[in-house]
């Protein structure tokens, strides 16, 4: 699923070269046109996002917390001010200017609904200037 999003954007943004690792064999029970959705925001944001670095580089993986499966989006792109974390999932809610990164801030919002609708949570770290993490739960 993964692969085929990163494919649509590297077709759709022929310039710009990101490099993508995504870990081999993941698995997960959801409804897979939703989950496309998700997929598709997370990725889209994390190549919008990193699209200003010279290296740009994208990390799709899982990891085990709490017994629980996370998944996770990963990108060492523009980050953001963790101060406003909270304000990520809402709708029309940017940390970033249209003017540097085109955007209508509805992608994130959708992405709760959707997790949530699976029962999972989804939340995001980051760090201005050196890229964010986006984790979901399903
Ligand atoms: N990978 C990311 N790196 C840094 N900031 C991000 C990232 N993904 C989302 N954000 C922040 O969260 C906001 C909301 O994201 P989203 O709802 O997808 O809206 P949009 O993509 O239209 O900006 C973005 O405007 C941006 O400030
Ligand atoms: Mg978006």
């Amino acid at each position: 699923m993964a692969d085929t999003c990163v494919d649509t954007l590297r077709t759709a943004h022929p310039n710009q070269t990101v490099n993508v690792e995504i870990e081999r064999g993941m698995m997960a029970n959801g409804d897979p046109h939703l989950l496309t959705v998700v997929l598709d925001n997370l990725l889209g944001n994390a190549w919008k996002y990193s699209g200003k670095r010279a290296q740009a580089r994208i990390e799709v993986g899982r990891l085990t917390q709490n017994g629980r499966v996370t998944y996770f989006v990963r990108d060492n792109g523009a980050g953001f001010d963790m101060t406003y974390a909270h304000k990520l999932f809402g709708v029309f809610q940017r940390l970033h200017g249209t003017s540097e990164f085109p955007g209508t801030g509805i992608g994130l919002a959708t992405v709760q609904r959707i997790i949530r609708r699976h029962g999972g949570q989804v939340w995001a770290e980051g760090t201005v200037g050196q890229g964010a993490t986006f984790y979901f739960t399903l």
